[in-house]
């Protein structure tokens, strides 16, 4: 087996379901009670702005009324104690993992406490409601900030960053994430192309179980830990 050096994870929203984080898909979850196009999209923003702004302040406040779990807490402890190379891509757009205390982190889909000002295109760390329209802190222009949220038809953020890290893996780990939607669905093809081996940790099996080298099923604050303390183990020799 390979030395394993550099790890790419990728997280969903199977990893903040414990927390108590809607996920998209299952039964009940979020879009079932949205339609994505009426909210997360930019033309669902040019044609109803109140109604998206009212959706994306729910989210901004929910994420602040709940913990990590133990899976942001052992992805964090890895960060802090893996010697090798570390980048968990997240797709989720709320602060857990920063919580938790992980530090190599990249959000590739936006964040909920961000937001974005369409007049001078500065982003600003955002907590409250963006429904009343408020002025930009930075350029004053009121009524142009909107959630710093990639929404459908957008490009995901820091691609280029994504497949460098894609590129020195040793392993791909995808976690709680359904491989419904892309470009990150596609990483684990990528990671496969470049003989990097490829780790599944999900409820049960995604929409690319098949393409993954090894897959283990079970809810995130357990299945994620059992990972995270067997690969420090192996590290520790
Ligand atoms: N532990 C582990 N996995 C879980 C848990 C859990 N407790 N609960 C749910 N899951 C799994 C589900 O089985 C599913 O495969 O998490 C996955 C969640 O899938 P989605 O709801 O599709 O969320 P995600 O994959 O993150 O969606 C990707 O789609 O809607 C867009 O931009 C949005 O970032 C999101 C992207």
């Amino acid at each position: 087996m390979t030395e394993i050096r550099n790890i790419v994870i990728l997280t969903g929203a199977g990893v903040s379901a414990e927390s108590g984080i809607d996920t998209f898909r299952s039964a009940g979850g979020l879009w079932e009670q949205h339609r994505v196009e009426d909210v997360a999209t930019p033309e669902a923003f040019a044609r109803d702005p109140e109604l998206v702004l009212r959706f994306y302040d729910m989210r901004r406040a929910r994420i602040q009324e709940v913990q990590p779990n133990a899976a942001h807490q052992a992805l964090a402890r890895l960060d802090a104690e893996w010697k090798g190379g570390l980048l968990i891509i997240t797709q989720n757009v709320d602060d857990l993992h920063e919580r938790a205390g992980a530090g190599r982190l990249l959000h590739m889909h936006g964040e909920h406490l961000n937001a974005w000002c369409l007049a001078c295109d500065g982003r600003h760390r955002w907590y409250g409601t963006l429904l009343d329209r408020p002025s930009c802190p930075t350029c004053g222009v009121p009524g142009q900030m909107r959630p710093d949220i990639v929404w459908f038809g957008e490009m995901p953020y820091r691609m280029n960053e994504i497949y460098a890290a894609l590129n020195r893996a040793d392993l791909f780990v995808s976690i709680g994430t359904s491989g419904a939607v892309y470009p990150a669905a596609g990483f684990v093809r990528d990671a496969r192309e470049q003989g990097v081996r490829t780790l599944e940790l999900n409820l049960e099996p995604s929409q690319g179980s098949h393409w993954f080298d090894e897959a283990r099923h079970g809810p995130a604050s357990e299945v994620v830990p059992e990972w995270v303390d067997e690969l420090l183990r192996q590290q520790s020799g």
